[in-house]
């Protein structure tokens, strides 16, 4: 199963990726996720996108193209992969198409604007391992505590209202055109992103067809 996960910042993408993810057996490659472990650890790359993310922008296509690349190279990916954040420019999707990648479907989840600021603002993220709660919709057990590691859980920088506003007219006019793109591929599937994580999850799996 290759499934490319498309959507506005905040629609659930990461959520139900990691549903997929375990049900499937089958990596998640996060950008976003490659991008803020490089942040954390201050490699060269984190230093670079940090001007980017920190404003709301996209990290510039070539540096994302480069990374992608490099980890669909890994063994774990030969039986499948999910793609989360990447493409999200046409440049982007080309040069995975040139990569010699195929994809079975492109699933965009839908989810209307004022929902995405609400569980933007409730979302906490682990600051040790990247795990993401919500915390009216996702808690963890303990309070402030991640349930995988024990590490704290924080606001993510760019869930700022500011720079939330930003990166939902980036996804608009960068990344939202990818849906016509895959849609003329015949690739393009979607999903409405429901109150509660389990049933998005429902409408996934009717999306792509799997049980
Ligand atoms: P990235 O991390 O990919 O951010 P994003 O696409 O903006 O998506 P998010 O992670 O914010 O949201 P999500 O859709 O995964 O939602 P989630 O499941 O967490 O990218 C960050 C930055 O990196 C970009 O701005 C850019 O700078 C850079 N970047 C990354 N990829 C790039 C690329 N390809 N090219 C260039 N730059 C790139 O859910 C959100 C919250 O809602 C959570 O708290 C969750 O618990 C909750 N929730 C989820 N589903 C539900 C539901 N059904 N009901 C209620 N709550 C729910």
């Amino acid at each position: 199963m290759r499934i490319i996960l498309l959507g506005a910042p905040g629609a659930g993408k990461g959520t139900q990726a990691e549903v997929l993810s375990n049900k499937y057996g089958i990596p998640t490659i996060s950008t976003g996720e490659m991008i803020r472990n490089a942040l954390r650890q201050g490699t060269e790359l984190g230093k670079e996108a940090k001007q980017y993310i920190d404003r709301g922008l996209l990290v510039p296509d070539e540096v994302v193209i480069e990374i992608v690349k490099e980890r669909l190279e890994d063994p774990d990916c030969q039986k499948g992969f999910i793609l989360d954040g990447f493409p999200r420019t046409v440049p982007q999707a080309d040069a995975l198409e040139k990569m010699g990648i195929t994809v079975d479907k492109v699933l965009s989840i839908e989810v209307a604007e004022e929902k995405i600021i609400e569980r933007m603002s409730g979302r906490r993220q682990c600051s040790r391992c990247g795990a993401t709660y919500h915390i009216i919709y996702k808690p963890s057990r303990v309070e402030n505590v991640c349930d995988v590691c024990g590490g704290e859980l924080i606001m993510r920088e760019d869930d700022a209202p500011e720079t939330v506003k930003n990166r939902l007219e980036v996804y608009r006019k960068q990344t939202e055109p990818l849906k016509k793109y895959y849609e003329d591929k015949g690739l393009l599937v979607v999903a409405y992103g429901q109150e509660e994580v389990r049933d998005t999850t429902r409408e996934v799996f009717k999306a792509l067809g799997v049980e």
